[in-house]
Formats: C-alpha cells, sequence, structure tokens
C-alpha cells in the first residue's frame, strides 16, 4: 500500500520531484489566485538524472523528495530547460551535493547559468551543451533535446524520453495551479482554463514561433504519450488536446464576443462602460465588463486573447488617462496582442486627455481603433448614454463578423 512518502512515478524509474506553492500569488507581476508549483523530475537508469529544478525558497524540499528515491550525490546529469530562476535557482543547492554531475543546457542556456550563478561557484560547474536532435544515453533510455527558442526566452529547450515517450516541456503547457493532484484527468477542466491565463500572460507574443515548434513536433515524428511541464498538472490522457489548444490559441481564434475594460473616478466612466455593455447585450452578444481595479489582469488578459474587439474606458485626472490604464497598457503592450479591433471612451471635468493617450498607446501596438474615441463632459446626460448603447451594438457588430468561434 503506497504511503504519503511514497514518491509518485510517471512511468518506472521516472519521477515528480517537485513542489506546490500553494501561497504563490504573483508570478512576476502575473496574479497567480490559485497558487503554482514547480515540477522536477528524477530518471533513475544507469545514469541518474535530474531534469529542472525548483525556486530556491524551496531547495530543501526538492532535496527530500530526490532523497526518498536515491542518495543525491547519485546524481549524473542536470538537465537545465530554462535558466529563469523558478526552474534553476535550486542549482547551486543540488551542485553542491552531486559536484561531478554534469549540466545539460542550450548554449545560450549554459550563458546564462553562468551568468545567473557565479557568486554561487558555477565556474566549477561541468556543462554539455546540446541543440535539437541531440541526444544523450542514461543507459537504458535516452534523451533527445529540442530547443525551443523564445518560448519564451532564447536559452529555452524541452527533453525528450524516447522510451516512455514523455515530453518534459518546461514552461510549455504549464499552469499556475496548485493542488494535490498532478495529473490532467484528476483536475476537471481547471488545468485547461489556467493554460489558457498562462498561455495569454507568458507565450501570447510568440504565437508564430507556437505555430512553427508544432509542426517541428510533427517533423520529429516522435510519439508522446504524456507532457510533463514544469508548471502545473501533467498531460496524461490525451496530451494533443494541449497541444492542438496551442494551436487555437497562436492563431488567433476569437469568440464572438465584446469586452468593456474601463476605470472610474466617480462613476461617469462606470456609467459609460455599462451602457456599452448594455447596447452589446441587446444584440445577444456576451458582453463582459471589467473594472481594472476589481478583476486580475493576467484573466483580463487571457480574456483579450478570446475576443476580437474591446472597448477602454478611462477618466480624466490631471490632464492624464487614469493610472491603471496606464500600468494595464504597459502589461498588454509586452504580450502584444494581435489583430484585435478597439475603441476607446470616457469623461473629464475641466479638459480632456485620458481618451487621446489610450489612443496613442493602443495605435503603437497595432490595435485597430475602430471609431474615433467618444468623450462625455461630466456626468453622462440621456442622450450620451444612448451614445455609448449604439457603440455597444456596433462593437457587437465587429465582434460576431470578426470572430471565429472555434476556441479549444
Ligand atoms: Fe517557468 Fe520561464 O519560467
Amino acid at each position: 500500500m503506497k504511503t504519503p512518502d511514497d514518491p509518485l512515478e510517471l512511468a518506472e524509474g521516472v519521477y515528480w520531484v517537485g513542489v506546490i506553492d500553494w501561497n504563490l500569488r504573483d508570478f512576476h507581476g502575473y496574479e497567480t489566485p490559485r497558487g503554482g508549483t514547480y515540477n522536477a523530475y528524477l530518471i533513475v537508469d544507469e545514469k541518474v538524472t535530474l531534469i529542472d529544478t525548483v525556486k530556491d525558497q524551496f531547495s530543501g524540499e526538492l532535496i527530500e523528495n530526490i532523497s526518498r528515491i536515491i542518495d543525491p550525490s547519485e546524481i549524473d546529469y542536470v538537465v537545465s530547460n530554462h535558466v529563469e530562476r523558478d526552474h534553476s535557482s535550486s542549482l547551486p543547492a543540488i551542485m553542491g551535493l552531486c559536484p561531478d554531475a554534469t549540466i545539460i543546457s542550450t548554449e545560450k542556456g549554459k550563458t546564462g547559468l553562468l551568468g545567473y550563478y557565479e557568486i554561487d561557484g558555477c565556474a566549477n560547474w561541468k556543462f554539455e551543451t546540446v541543440k535539437t536532435g541531440s541526444e544523450i544515453c542514461i543507459g537504458k533510455r535516452n534523451l533527445m533535446f529540442i530547443e525551443t527558442v523564445m518560448l519564451h526566452w532564447p536559452d529555452s529547450m524541452q527533453t525528450y524520453l524516447k522510451e516512455d515517450h514523455i515530453l518534459f516541456s518546461n514552461d510549455g503547457f504549464g499552469q499556475h495551479l496548485a493542488t494535490s493532484h498532478r495529473f490532467d484527468d484528476e483536475v476537471g477542466s481547471d488545468a485547461m482554463d489556467e493554460a489558457e491565463i498562462y498561455y495569454a500572460n507568458i507565450l501570447m507574443p510568440f504565437g508564430s514561433r507556437i505555430l512553427k515548434y508544432v509542426e517541428q513536433l510533427h517533423k520529429l515524428d516522435i510519439p508522446i504519450d504524456m507532457i510533463a511541464p514544469s508548471h502545473g498538472i501533467i498531460w496524461r490522457s490525451c496530451p494533443d488536446k494541449i497541444i492542438n489548444a496551442y494551436v487555437n490559441w497562436a492563431s488567433g481564434k476569437t469568440a464572438p464576443k465584446v469586452l468593456v475594460i474601463y476605470d472610474s473616478m466617480w462613476g461617469s466612466t462606470e456609467l459609460m462602460a455599462r451602457a456599452i455593455a448594455e447596447g452589446v447585450r441587446h444584440t445577444g452578444v456576451e458582453a463582459h465588463l471589467f473594472h481594472l481595479r476589481k478583476n486580475d489582469w493576467s484573466m483580463l488578459v487571457k480574456e483579450i486573447m478570446d475576443a476580437p474587439v474591446f472597448a477602454l474606458g478611462s477618466p480624466t485626472m490631471h490632464n492624464s488617462m487614469f493610472f491603471t490604464l496606464g500600468g494595464f497598457l504597459t502589461y498588454l503592450k509586452g504580450l502584444n496582442p494581435k489583430g484585435k479591433k478597439a475603441v476607446v471612451f470616457g469623461s473629464y471635468g475641466w479638459g480632456g486627455g485620458a481618451t487621446k493617450q489610450m489612443t496613442e498607446n493602443l495605435e503603437k501596438f497595432k490595435v485597430e481603433l475602430v471609431e474615433d474615441a467618444l468623450q462625455i463632459k461630466f456626468k453622462p446626460t440621456h442622450d450620451d448614454l444612448q451614445a455609448c448603447q449604439e457603440l455597444g451594438i456596433r462593437l457587437a457588430e465587429i465582434a460576431k463578423s470578426e470572430s471565429n468561434d472555434t476556441l479549444n
């Protein structure tokens, strides 16, 4: 009978040795209300191989998990699929226990690790660099490496365990979800929901590369029975499902809906936002209203990825857009959503400025503005609200004609 201390085995001799970060609420600005995990994997063969590590605050737990299976000094290879510190910052602790182990990474991965861990003595670490198609025999099994440049860092790669058909995909196909379960068939739709938010916040800028990556996977013609990412649950019930979802997201598939995203000082911009959403609703098209200080921006970004058109509203404060709009537009610019249409709206007291600033920002990252900004002074009149509703109706028509409605 299994005990709580038994390590989780994905296949014979292949173990999950990662950690669950139940309290993770912010991942470099990406809000993570459901926590997260850092997944590391141990393959026990003639050569013992650790695939990725975890955030350094959890290095003790990683070492404990490994120690339940083997003495960490027996590790021969440490595969570093990606240098970002959530996967690499326990390397100094691990390498302290197995100083003769060889680190496997891409050339850029090696450069990154040497840059990050100079103070931790990385000059003494042994490295072997790999490219797409490189293989390493670890005994009865072989590892093959696939470079995934800019998915999402220059150094990124994935590792394929040939005999067991397991793809260790690092950030790719991950999700920020803390759960006591480890597999997709144990968590219902949560895994796919969080995978979409993860994709939107981490991988959205790289859609064309994702499509090429999937093409490359098909060309390599490798059977994949399990996708084991470095965040969240492991895809074992139908790995193709998450690959196909990535293709949909990267292709810009959208649903017929209109988002109204806004902030408000004294309620005038909110009245406008509600009237726009009401106009959308009258047409039967789905409308979503999001106050910027009352919603997670990571989820909002996912909504923008799914919608063909959005309205962005701000009051004018000190001749500028409201500060939350500035922050949100900066976040959105980095994620570079493609093929979106938008309109801006807002209220002002003695002088405008917000709609002009929002327009300039959206134009910079090539969001197509479908109409001139809708501005009102002080509080919207009945006629102003009528104009907002009519705007909502026009946005709904755009949503209907632009969406391709085949998400997931
Ligand atoms: Fe999970 Fe790019 O780090």
